[in-house]
């Protein structure tokens, strides 16, 4: 191969520039200065060039963008700097009580604060090199989450290498992934059309999106992308100020909320969140609040943390939204324990963002306190990505004849016995899986992806293979064959044989997935992982009795009683038997001294006086979470636990971005 003629090279770098500015112009500030066909010509200029020249392609060229070969799975990433939440404030008065703490804090009559949209999609990490982003992850558990750069490469608002010619050494950069409501509407009628669901919302559509193993699809999808805040930097310029941090984004080619503004006390809050409010409706993405951060950052640093999310920050929520419709008719859905819930069928209507059909009534007792009757008609909320509930019913608009619900006597589903115990609210079958009902959710359940994981097994497929009998146990998932399945409807070859596969994939877990997969009542994801540390193995779980599952931190008598009466079901014992049979294995969960999944394997350091711990009792306590105590901060510190005149252990704290407690922070961190 040729050398590349040194005005090839030039050319490809001035092409690639010229394309990330353009970038900039239509994705961050809506502003394009070319017309598409002209941006469609520099990109297959360069792209030319580049096949031309496959030594000069670099990962940070806009031809990268597009996408690359499917990943196996996501790896998990530790964040160097935790992913907080806010905390939340639903009404005037929580902000002015917010207000009030920052002014007590801070010792100070009036405050600045930046104020921000609180974007409604998902928060990501960028992680920028030497100007050049690296890696790029989820949020996950707020400490580690998972490694979607592949993804988050074709997102164009996002820079692949950062503007300005002396970028930090390391700059990590915090923001939102969201799409756009026209980008939305785009896919939703392209999925009309192609005859594929649609998505619910665009957080929905955004999620799915950047989950995509396979970084090509992702590319297909448009996402956009804004940043609000910093994790870890070296190199960066000091800022005093949030409102500077941003400015300082946007010139690195960052979008940013272009409805940002600095206001100052709680009437200018207050007023922002009535304007945003205001705009809501107009605003090319879905928000469902505002936030607001203590502008200066001296201020936020000496505000600190508590527990998960700063001190110096709130969310401040839009209402939850609400809609009239009218009860069609209540149906009773059997979930996988068993449980009964009536649900209303509703005249489609439209609320937060999604067209909702049906609304949980939770179980009978909810229904007689808010007296529904079929053809009510009656207020549905929708909060998030809450399950729409019915708050209440309009009374002057029942009908004469409107029915009262009455709970069934028999299972709709399989015709068994219901009960319901005295001190329950709930009423339930009590055919257990020989209930298809309870067999659907607990296969469905099982294979769900913070489960097993098992791409391709969804309402259809164990529909089919439950009414045809062909699996009545999670066991029997892994005796399925390309043959068994392609003689279903609607189940090709060629989906049979991904469905074979992931189902043999699945078979590499870890402990607290397989725990959390068994579905055992009361034992959801994080019990699963406790339970998981806390015995490292399956085998002493399944020994364990009700007193040494107390022992786990947050397992209660009666969670404790779920698990032991699951275990001594001889049929679940034989199910978990068959699964170990059928080659399902797990790496051993490294198991904790004492077992506290946030303070375990942690590293804190200790400086200034706490005003009611000395220092001894507070490295014991840590310590007997299963943390570790050293003495001097570095980036392998997890907490550093702040007391009255800290000394440089404090400013090194801040310096590389690790979060800082103070003793209220950490007997809250204990308290779990
Ligand atoms: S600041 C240290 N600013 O809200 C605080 N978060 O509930 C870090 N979010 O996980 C968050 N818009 O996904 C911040 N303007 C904004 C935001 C925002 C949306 C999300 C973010 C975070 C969640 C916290």
């Amino acid at each position: 191969m040729s050398a590349p003629a040194a005005s090839d090279r030039q050319r490809i770098e001035s092409l690639r520039a010229d394309i990330e500015r353009h970038n900039y112009q239509y994705y961050a500030l809506d502003a394009p200065l070319i017309s598409d066909a002209e941006y469609d010509r520099l990109f297959r200029e360069l792209q030319t060039l580049e096949a031309g020249h496959p030594e000069l392609v670099s990962p940070d060229s806009p031809t990268q963008r597009i996408g690359s070969a499917p990943l196996a799975g996501f790896e998990t990433v530790k964040h160097r700097v935790s992913m907080l939440s806010l905390n939340n404030a639903f009404d005037e008065e929580e902000v002015t009580a917010f207000d009030r703490r920052m002014r007590e804090a801070l010792v100070t009559e009036r405050i600045d604060y930046a104020a921000e949209p609180k974007f409604d999609g998902l928060a990501v990490s960028l992680c920028y090199e030497h100007g050049v982003l690296a890696h790029g992850a989820t949020r996950g558990d707020g400490e580690s989450g998972e490694d979607v750069t592949a993804n988050l490469r074709t997102v164009r608002a996002i820079p692949l290498r950062l503007a300005g010619r002396n970028p930090p050494v390391l700059l990590e950069v915090r923001g939102e992934v969201v799409m756009l409501r026209a980008d939305f509407e785009q896919l939703n009628q392209a999925q009309r059309a192609k005859g594929e669901k649609e998505f619910v919302n665009p957080r929905n559509a955004a999620a799915g999106a950047l989950r995509q193993l396979d970084s090509r699809i992702t590319s297909t999808r448009k996402l956009a992308f804004f940043a609000y805040g910093l994790g870890a930097a070296e190199g960066a310029p000091a800022f005093g100020t949030h409102s500077a941090l941003l400015d300082y984004l946007a010139e690195c080619r960052f979008p940013v909320a272009k409805e940002r503004k600095v206001v100052t006390g709680v009437d200018g809050m207050l007023e922002y969140y009535r304007a945003i409010g205001g705009k809501r409706a107009g605003l090319p993405y879905d928000i469902d609040g505002v936030v607001y951060k203590v502008n200066d950052l001296a201020g936020q640093r000496e505000l600190g943390f508590v527990s998960r999310a700063p001190r110096y920050a709130v969310a401040h929520k839009f209402p939850a939204e609400e809609a009239m419709s009218e009860i069609i008719a209540i149906d009773v859905q059997v979930g996988r324990t068993g449980a009964l819930t009536p649900v209303a069928r509703l005249k489609p209507v439209f609320v937060g963002g999604v067209t909702v059909t049906n609304a949980t009534l939770h179980n009978e007792d909810e229904i007689r306190r808010k007296d529904i009757r079929i053809h009510d008609t009656v207020v549905v909320r929708r909060a998030g990505d809450v399950i729409p509930e019915v708050v209440r019913v309009i009374n002057d608009k029942r009908p004469a004849q409107a029915p009262v619900f009455e709970m069934p006597a028999a299972c709709p589903v399989c015709g068994s016995a219901v009960q319901r115990l005295e001190d329950e609210s709930v009423a339930r079958c009590t055919a257990g899986l020989y209930c298809p009902a309870q067999r659907k959710q607990a296969l469905l359940h099982f294979a769900s992806r913070r489960a097993m994981d098992i791409e391709g097994l969804g309402d259809k497929l164990v529909e089919q293979l439950v009414d045809n009998n062909i699996v009545k146990t999670s066991a029997d998932l892994y005796e399925l064959d390309v043959a068994a399945l392609a003689g279903l409807e609607r189940m090709a070859e060629k989906s049979a044989a991904n469905v074979v596969a992931a189902i043999a994939k699945s078979r590499r877990t870890t402990l607290a997935r397989f725990i959390f997969a068994l579905g055992i009542r009361n034992v959801g994801e994080r019990t699963a992982a406790d339970l998981a540390r806390a015995f490292g193995d399956l085998e002493p779980l399944l020994q364990a009795d009700e007193q040494m599952l107390q022992q786990v931190p947050d397992v209660g008598p009666v969670v404790a009683q779920s698990i032991a009466q699951f275990f001594a079901e001889p049929h679940n014992r034989d199910v978990v038997g068959q699964l170990l049979a059928a080659g399902v294995s797990f790496e051993r969960t490294p198991r904790a001294a004492n077992v506290s999944s946030r303070m375990s394997g942690r590293t804190f350091v200790l400086t200034g006086a706490l005003p009611n711990l000395s220092r001894d009792e507070a490295k014991e306590r840590i310590e007997a979470k299963g943390g570790r105590v050293t003495g001097s901060v570095s980036k392998k510190t997890d907490f550093v636990v702040v007391g009255a005149d800290p000394g440089s252990k404090y400013d090194k704290a801040v310096e590389l971005g690790i979060t800082v407690l103070d003793e209220e922070g950490l007997q809250e961190l204990l308290k779990e």
